[in-house]
């Protein structure tokens, strides 16, 4: 079983990752190449970018999917999710793309100030959609808390880190915490989180090696490839 990967930037034109139809086959080629297998297409949805609802996305979805038919590696389709006013307006009449049309929703926080409390934000989230996975919370200063994701995994939340994460491409903060949770047995997913071909690409392979060295076999199995293949049966 190769990588999946379930938190890219690779549907083109829609927010800050690809730019073209060719963008986004280049940098399906390059995961290719880095040995991913399955890859999830997760437009953000938010205030500040653009609301990628299904209507607007699923006919660039289609389309890349056509024009990526003979490639060796499986698309699928999904939404990050902000957690913000237009967001939560979205999930309340399901009108965004969960995971690969499971139960699953992609949510992040807000890289610019964030007023209340995270996890009081999130069990909030939880009463209108129950299966919630948190995108990289290594890379906020106020989700960079051990006691916080214990009980973000209490409440039954999944979490996901980054794989630039893990090579120091976010800071030491955010490094060493992503491997602290992945040490306490925390952490879900690893995913790229690709923007491009360059400093942030589609890319799992040396992420992969890094948790293999520092934290076994078994657990980067798991990160990369076991846990996420529910999300595609
Ligand atoms: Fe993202």
């Amino acid at each position: 079983m190769g990588f999946i990967d379930i938190h890219t930037h690779i549907l083109y034109g829609v927010d800050d990752g690809s730019q073209s139809l060719k963008m986004s086959l280049q940098m399906l080629e390059l995961a290719i190449e880095r040995g991913t297998t399955d890859i999830f297409l997760t437009p953000h949805f938010n205030l500040f970018v653009r609301q990628n609802t299904p209507v607007l996305t699923r006919p660039i979805f289609k389309e890349i999917s056509e024009a990526a038919a003979s490639l060796p590696i499986n698309l699928y389709l999904g939404n990050e999710m902000r957690v913000d006013s237009k967001s939560m307006k979205a999930i309340k009449n399901n009108d965004f793309n969960t995971l690969n049309n499971t139960e699953y929703l992609l949510i992040d926080f807000p890289f610019s100030l964030f007023v209340g409390d995270p996890l009081t934000k999130l069990l909030k989230i939880k009463e209108l959609h129950d299966k919630i996975i948190l995108a990289h919370p290594e890379r906020h200063s106020y989700t960079r808390s051990l006691s916080l994701m214990k009980q973000f995994k209490e409440a039954g939340i999944l979490l996901q880190v980054n794989a630039t994460s893990l090579s120091g491409e976010h800071g030491t903060e955010s490094e060493d915490f992503a491997h602290e949770i992945i040490r306490e047995r925390l952490v879900d997913f690893v995913a790229s989180d690709a923007h491009n071909l360059t400093n942030r690409p589609p890319s799992l392979q040396g992420a992969y090696q890094i948790v293999k060295n520092q934290h076994g076999e078994e657990m980067a199995d798991n990160l990369f490839k076991k846990n996420a293949s529910q999300l595609i049966g």
